[in-house]
């Protein structure tokens, strides 16, 4: 007899986004003349740029050509893709990286959700709330949690309230933890942390000797000073630090996929007997095992990100993306609403009108004004009250659904 693993089966309801792109779609069928502007999951719209396709085109060619044609790449990685990534994200910012340090995989999403599995199930794992859900549903799967409590929160899980209070950035744990998530600027909220608030955490790992998940997929979102664009930036960072790095949002590869992880070899992890390992020799044990590295066309269209034109072309799509978060932000607190994100990231949280149960307010804004966003609650509890939009749409729908928001929920 076949026996499940009953992690899974704490896992209330669906992954979030499937269910929002469950919930709009019985709209869309019920209502099909309905013009839809979605906001919610943070998809972009603008394509892939004419750098990036043009190296993507040629490395095709060569696919096909028995003289270049490539099989099976370094599950890691091309190091002509890392050392274009060291070169271009991290030593302008004083962050010296060697190429082994550099892990290309095919997603953000699926080095977060996968990277746990080094760590033994008695860690103790903290998250802000709300949080992205894949790292409390991939510890949940693992084992590392209790069950799904009548708070609506997972047993032995800390959580770290980022409220109207705290302005949205989370206090140090007043426990003792040994993993840390920390998305900055941060999904959901759009916030960020300065240097010297990142600093604390950096700080608090050294001492505690936790590891620090740092998802930084939003970082060329940044547009203030004094805000890091990678952990690594602070002093000991790389001693209890890992960092998941992106190319879907900046550059258009969600359909596409690829992305990083930057493992220091200063890093290390201990077994019960206190000696300590290697995270970045048991992350490549990992992935050289579990993944077959991501294709050669994309490694290329990637490397293209960071060509002459590459570089302008996205830095095009980015201000645009950013000129409508100004839009939102700017047009919701207009209307009144309470705002936060939008600065330094794509996505502008919002309290709801009256503070509305936010899967209410997602049905609400939804069912009159056409307009798809995200409730805060699928975040978390600390999410409740709260619903988050993203500037990924185009300006002329981001216009339009502000002013839908605005002349049916003006607050
Ligand atoms: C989000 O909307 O939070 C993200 O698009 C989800 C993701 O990147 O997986």
């Amino acid at each position: 007899m076949a026996l499940v693993n009953e992690n899974y089966l704490k896992l209330p309801g669906s992954y979030l986004f499937s269910e929002i792109a469950r919930r709009v779609s019985q709209f869309k069928e019920e209502n099909p003349q309905a013009d839809i502007i979605r906001m919610g999951i943070g998809d972009v719209t603008r394509p892939l740029v004419p750098a990036v396709i043009e190296a993507m085109h040629k490395a095709v060619d060569e696919m096909g050509r028995p003289e270049t044609f490539r099989g099976y790449g370094p599950e890691q990685g091309y190091e002509f893709l890392a050392q274009k990534i060291i070169e271009n994200d991290f030593l302008p910012r004083g962050v010296k990286l060697d190429v082994d340090e550099v892990f290309i995989s095919d997603g953000a999403k699926t080095d977060t959700a996968n990277f746990q599995e080094l760590f033994g199930l008695d860690n103790i794992v903290a998250v802000t709330d709300p949080v992205y859900p894949v790292y409390v549903d991939s510890n949940v799967m693992a084992g590392r949690t209790g069950a799904f409590n009548a708070k609506g929160q997972f047993d032995k899980l800390v959580y770290l309230p980022c409220t109207e209070e705290n302005g949205l950035k989370p206090e140090l744990p007043n426990t003792k933890v040994d993993l840390i998530y920390l998305c900055y600027p941060n999904n959901p909220t759009g916030m960020t942390l300065t240097k010297d608030e990142l600093q604390k955490w950096v700080d608090y790992a050294r001492e505690n000797r936790a590891i620090i998940l740092f998802d930084a997929a939003y970082e060329a979102f940044i547009t203030e000073d004094n805000v890091p664009h990678s952990i690594f930036e602070l002093e000991g960072a790389k001693e209890v630090a890992v960092e998941f790095r992106s190319f879907s949002k900046n550059a258009a590869f969600t359909g596409t996929r690829c992305a990083y992880t930057v493992v220091p070899k200063e890093l290390v992890v201990y077994d019960s007997q206190g000696q300590s390992h290697s995270v970045n020799r048991l992350w490549l044990r990992r992935q050289t095992t579990k993944f077959n590295g991501v294709s050669y066309p994309v490694q290329v269209a990637a490397a293209a990100v960071y060509s002459e034109q590459g570089k302008k072309q996205i830095k095009e799509s980015i201000d645009y993306y950013m000129a409508n978060a100004k839009i939102i932000r700017e047009g919701l607190q207009e209307a009144g609403f309470k705002v936060y994100g939008g600065v330094n990231s794509p996505y502008i949280w919002m309290q709801t009108p009256d503070k509305m149960p936010s899967w209410d307010f997602f049905d609400k804004l939804m069912k009159k004004a056409h307009v798809v966003g995200t409730p805060g609650a699928g975040f978390g509890v600390s999410g409740e009250g709260y619903f988050r939009l993203t500037a990924f749409n185009t300006k002329e729908n981001t216009v339009e659904a502000i002013e839908r928001i605005k002349a049916k929920f003006r607050s």
